[in-house]
């Protein structure tokens, strides 16, 4: 089972007067005069789409933050360009912060609207999931609109979902992947629950999962767009912990920026090969996954 993962691709629609709270003031400040828009390009993002047709993979993973400020034109954009996946291959969409950058976007669940149907909601809330053959693909949601921070809590109630879910008997027959956008441990293997950028309750996670008669077999993340590979340690054993890095991400190689996807092959064991965008498309990662360190 060959399992495509994508995610922080940041599709952006410049605001409308109207649009602009103060939070989207800030971040448009941020994207359209201090030039981080540039970081993430349309060029990369169509090559991603066509990269991953071409791999043609039984499933497709995205883990959040398919937009800049949650616009209603963003999701637009994103659904548009992510349509000749959505119409080929069972996709699983999850959230980043991104997409709940408003309290606004967040109460009318604006991503929901443009991309329920792959959100895997529908009869698991509050986990997503879905299935493809032996394998079964969970999401998390801890993202928040919050007016500082970008880090995220997963909720009580996801979490026991999760309990749930592990500790169902027919789970141990079944190859389990878990995504969620913020990473539960850094490059290094240390959780990374700070109150800027992390999971807060990283803990609270891995108590969950200590508990679990079974684990995931990787846990998929993105939100720190240098992608790394590490293991999160729940008691004495180990998940391994994929963040594919900014799969959206213009060409820069003299900043060490390229964009990155991941396919992982999923048998008795797990297997990546990781693709960079090299200038004119994607190519597998060279000396292998993750070892140009971007
Ligand atoms: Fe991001
Ligand atoms: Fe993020």
């Amino acid at each position: 089972m060959r399992i495509a993962h994508m995610t922080d691709i940041h599709w952006q629609v410049r605001p409308s007067f109207g649009d602009l709270s103060p939070k989207r003031v800030l971040g448009s400040l941020n994207l359209y005069v201090r030039g981080r828009h540039s970081h993430f390009t349309e060029a990369v993002q169509g090559s991603l789409v066509q990269h991953v047709l071409e791999l043609a993979p039984d499933a497709v993973f995205i883990t959040g933050d398919l937009t800049a400020q949650a616009l209603d034109t963003e999701f637009a954009k994103a659904k548009l360009a992510l349509q000749p996946l959505l119409e080929r291959i069972p996709t699983l969409i999850i959230p980043g912060n991104h997409d709940v950058y408003t309290f606004g976007s967040q109460r009318s669940r604006r991503m929901e609207a443009h991309f329920g149907e792959w959100m895997g909601l529908d009869a698991h809330r509050p986990v997503a999931r879905l299935d493809v053959g032996d394998v079964t693909l969970l999401g998390l949601d801890p993202n928040r609109p919050h007016p500082v921070f970008a880090s995220g809590i997963v909720p009580r109630d996801q979490l026991d979902g999760l309990a749930a879910i592990l500790a169902d008997p027919e789970m141990a027959e079944r190859r389990i992947i878990l995504g969620m956008h913020h990473p539960p441990v850094d490059r290094r293997g240390d959780l990374y629950d700070g109150l800027n950028h992390g999971l807060v309750n990283a803990r609270e996670f891995v108590a969950v999962l200590e508990q679990a008669p079974v684990l995931p077999m990787a846990i998929l993340c993105g939100h720190v767009h240098h992608g790394f590979h590490s293991q999160l340690s729940v008691g004495d054993r180990r998940v391994d912990v994929f963040d594919a890095g900014s799969s959206g991400y213009a060409f820069m190689p003299d900043s060490h920026r390229a964009a990155c996807m991941n396919l992982y092959d999923v048998d008795d064991a797990l297997a990546v090969e990781r693709f960079q965008f090299d200038g004119t498309g994607f190519s597998p990662e060279p000396g292998g996954a993750y070892a140009t360190g971007r």
